[in-house]
């Protein structure tokens, strides 16, 4: 098969440009940050609606893997207008174009579409309350998907993993201020269910293999603290855990509301894909290995001078 991944350059596009498919030829899409890939690459701006609409016609992949999004909260909140045109007008034009052309679509949204009220674990069924722009706009995204394309499917994830820009994983923050022997604030008080974005990249590509439709909460099975999150990383990688300060979130400088309770089930995941998903310390255990085989070095060998 081959798969176009749009957002080549970001967090979870180049994890997944860089594995190893047997089966499958992959086509990284970025807007010229990126050189020598192992993948194709193509250059291409989706702010231009006309790159966007043609970009299915004139790749013609097997299937479509949609990363690229206005994926930080601040900044949504900053430009609302042009978080609502990438995260939700996009999706659907090139879930539209699929459809058309019979191409497979997987469009990637949030566990932040859920504001954290609810007592519990969220399941496909429960409603959204989506809490800011990023996460009110990615819901949009996941409606015009699946309106204009009814065999798509929309992963809602969490994961982390190893960067382009190295910074830009709530793994990599934790990696960071540990290897420089300083202090991370962890909140105590936001659960979530992170996903090692090499197990997200090896879903999504099963999910493709299945032929899966419809939505899917895709993330770890594990729920666990961000601090505890922090603390597992300095017990893995061997940093003093101490350096990681427990903290309430509504503390912290971040001006974005975010959700408290971001546990979701991964029940109707593991049923359709029949095979059970990886929790978070096989996860982090893959992040350090990844580590102690130069794969951050090598990511960042990609990138354009
Ligand atoms: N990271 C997480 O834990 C997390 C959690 C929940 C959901 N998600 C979702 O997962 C997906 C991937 O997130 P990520 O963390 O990998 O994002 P990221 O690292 O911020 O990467 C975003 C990608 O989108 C590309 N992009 C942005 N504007 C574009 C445009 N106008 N035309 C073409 N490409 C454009 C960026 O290209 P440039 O590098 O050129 O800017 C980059 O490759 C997103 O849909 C996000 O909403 C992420």
């Amino acid at each position: 098969m081959k798969i176009l991944i749009t957002g080549a350059s970001g967090l979870l596009g180049l994890n997944l440009c860089l594995a190893n498919w047997d089966s499958h030829t992959l086509l990284g899409l970025d807007r010229g940050k990126l050189h020598g890939t192992p993948c194709e690459l193509i250059h291409a701006d989706l702010d231009d609606p006309a790159a966007a609409s043609r970009l299915i016609d004139i790749v013609k992949p097997d299937a479509v893997i949609h990363t690229a999004a206005l994926a930080n909260l601040e900044k949504c909140e900053a430009d609302p207008e042009g978080a609502r045109y990438l995260n939700a007008e996009i999706p659907g034009i090139l879930a539209e174009s699929a459809a058309l052309a019979s191409v497979r679509f997987i469009h990637i949204s949030t566990d932040a579409v859920f504001d954290g009220t609810k007592d519990g674990i969220y399941t496909e069924t429960d409603a959204p309350s989506p809490p800011g722009v990023y996460s009110a706009t990615k819901l949009l995204g996941e409606q015009n998907v699946l309106s204009a394309n009814p065999a798509a499917a929309v992963a809602r994830v969490n994961f982390f993993g190893w960067s382009l820009s190295g910074t830009r994983s709530l793994s990599e923050f934790f990696y960071n201020k540990l290897l420089a022997g300083q202090p991370a604030n962890g909140f105590t008080d936001v659960y979530f269910c992170p996903l090692f974005v090499g197990d997200l990249a090896e879903i999504l590509v099963g999910m493709l293999d299945k032929g899966l439709s419809g939505l899917y909460h895709v993330v770890g099975s594990e729920a666990l603290s961000k601090y505890e999150f922090g603390v597992r990383i300095a017990r893995q990688f061997g940093f003093d855990e101490g350096l990681i300060r427990p903290i309430s979130v509504e503390k912290s400088e971040l001006t974005a509301k975010r959700s408290h309770n971001l546990r979701l089930s991964v029940h109707k995941l593991s049923t359709d894909l029949g095979q059970p998903i990886p929790g978070v310390s096989t996860g982090i255990a893959r992040f350090y290995a990844q580590a102690q085989q130069g794969y951050p070095q090598k990511m960042r060998s990609y990138q354009q001078e």
